[in-house]
């Protein structure tokens, strides 16, 4: 199967739907979660991990005299894993040249908007902000610029009137869940192309 190191910062329920993919044995998923990231302790995501038996490390940026420095050791831990993608599932640090100069191409994203709409670190609360009645969820490569790079799959979700950022954030994590496993397992299985912003998957 294919091997993937997942970045996580928070509750990690994305990282969930991918542990039970690859621990179904009828899900033909096709991938397997070797390593579990974070730039945080404390943080469920990592419990996840820890409950599934897959070995976790973690980098603070503050422990680090410089950014670029984290980004190296966040590199090396990666890279000791052997991955074949890498997927930022709710990672919430912007990495650094190290990080896309060895994984750049197979750095797979999800966010809570569709892009290039409402990129950042509040995709959800731009959405509403801004008075959109459909958003969703984006799965991408992602390039050094924050949430740019060529779109993997997405679906949309309808923003109701009475949303606030929790409730909308949660009815995008039910269908994010399943886009991020349908979007890795269908990289994992069937290969990739990407010509220019375009992702093929034949
Ligand atoms: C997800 O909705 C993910 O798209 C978002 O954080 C959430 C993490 O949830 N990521 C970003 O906003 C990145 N800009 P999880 O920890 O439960 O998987």
């Amino acid at each position: 199967p294919v091997r993937l190191v997942v970045l996580v910062s928070g509750s990690g329920s994305n990282l969930q739907a991918l542990l039970d993919a690859a621990a179904d044995p009828d899900s033909g998923f096709g991938a397997e979660v070797v390593a579990v990231g974070a730039d945080r302790g404390g943080i469920e995501g990592l419990r996840r991990a820890e409950r599934a038996g897959v070995p976790t490390f973690t980098h603070r940026l503050r422990d680090y005299a410089s950014r670029p420095d984290w980004d190296r050791a966040l590199t090396e831990s990666v890279a000791a894993h052997r991955p074949d993608l890498v997927v930022s599932a709710g990672f919430m640090k912007i990495v650094g040249a190290s990080f896309m100069a060895a994984f750049g191409g197979r750095f797979v994203n999800t966010h809570p908007a569709l892009l290039p709409s409402f990129p950042g670190a509040h995709g959800v609360r731009d959405a509403l902000a801004h008075g959109v009645k459909v958003t969703g969820c984006t799965v991408h490569f992602a390039e050094a610029e924050v949430d740019s790079g060529p779109i993997i799959a997405q679906r949309a979700v309808e923003v109701r009137d009475d949303d606030d950022e929790a409730t909308l954030h949660r009815r995008i994590k039910e269908v994010e869940r399943g886009l991020l496993v349908d979007a890795v397992g269908r990289l994992a299985r069937d290969g990739y192309r990407v010509e220019g912003r375009k992702v093929y998957i034949p």
